[in-house]
């Protein structure tokens, strides 16, 4: 465990880097975060968790939900049925590109693009009757705090805004890879984007990752096996056409969201979650990353 204060000397080394990037703007909703937010929150397998910055305030998962979302799909689907319909492979393209779907045949790369998360938020509306309140508890578990909700004015501006992922979702229908109604299907996608979480909640929730698939509760969600393949494809694609850089700088698996948050564990010892809204070119957070790169330097730690 990182002592508390270097939690806070990084916070303060990142702060520099406030301007550099760019809150998104592509989801209306998402453009009124003030830029100047920065938090880290670390917990390890005890159950312990600390600190620093704005870590317990709550801000929109976005592409985080992408993890909770295959996961979700692993205790629900044998693997082939989920492995058959989306790829393992990094893709080097953005996460909201549709070029590689037509290319591909309507199979996207990884779960982690937007392309791959419909693909499971579908396999979820197949197997679920009720996926939005099955994610909702999932997530309250998972951190412990009940009080975890969606953001409906959010979730509404994606779906008021919902062009591109829409034609994502009909291409893939095109080539027969989705089951269910579109519609239906983004609405649920936008509501787990649209998840409202803090560093704190998701550092606790995201424990499985870093402890052979055991929630911090105890619970066995997925089997050890299972949490290494999916730390495998963080490492590889969790940070989309940014993940070899993120590889490089901070060396573990991780997954990052538009909304800033950047989740990163290191198996056996620490899930961590940062925040800072501004982003990247490729949409993930600048000074998030800076703070991770920070400790990971600071710790001697990283998966390679
Ligand atoms: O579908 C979208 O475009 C957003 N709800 C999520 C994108 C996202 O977070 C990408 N991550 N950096």
């Amino acid at each position: 465990m990182p002592e508390p204060q270097l939690l806070e000397q990084l916070v303060e080394q990142a702060r520099p880097l406030l301007g550099r990037g760019k809150v998104a703007d592509y989801i209306p909703a998402l453009a009124k975060i003030s830029g100047n937010k920065l938090g880290i929150a670390v917990t390890t397998p005890d159950g312990v968790t600390i600190g620093a910055g704005d870590y317990l305030e709550p801000f929109s998962i976005q592409s985080i939900s992408k993890v909770f979302s295959l996961t979700l799909a692993l205790t629900l689907y044998e693997e082939p049925e989920i492995w058959d319909r989306v790829g393992k492979e990094p893709s080097g393209h953005s996460f909201n590109s549709l070029v590689q779907v037509e290319l591909e045949r309507g199979i996207p790369r990884n779960p982690f693009i937007n392309a791959g998360a419909l693909v499971i938020a579908d396999l979820l509306q197949g197997r679920l009757s009720a996926p939005k309140h099955r994610m909702l508890e999932l997530v309250r578990n998972l951190s412990g705090n009940p009080q975890i909700c969606y953001d409906k004015e959010v979730a509404r501006s994606e779906y008021e805004h919902s062009a591109r992922n829409a034609a994502i979702a009909y291409l893939m229908k095109s080539f027969g890879n989705f089951d269910n109604d579109v519609d239906t299907v983004l609405r649920s996608y936008f509501h787990y984007c649209a998840l409202r979480m803090s560093c704190a909640d998701l550092s606790r929730a995201m424990m499985y990752l870093a402890n052979k698939g055991q929630s911090l509760a105890g619970k066995q969600l997925i089997s050890p096996v299972q949490a290494r393949q999916l730390n495998a494809l963080l490492a590889t694609s969790g940070l989309y056409d940014g993940a070899g850089e993120f590889a490089y700088k901070v060396g573990m698996p991780g997954k990052s969201g538009v909304g800033g948050g950047i989740i990163a564990v290191i198996p056996g010892d620490m899930s961590v979650c940062v925040w800072s809204p501004e982003l990247d070119l490729q949409g993930n957070s600048v000074a998030g990353t800076a703070i991770l790169e920070g400790l990971s330097q600071s710790l001697g730690r990283s998966i390679f």
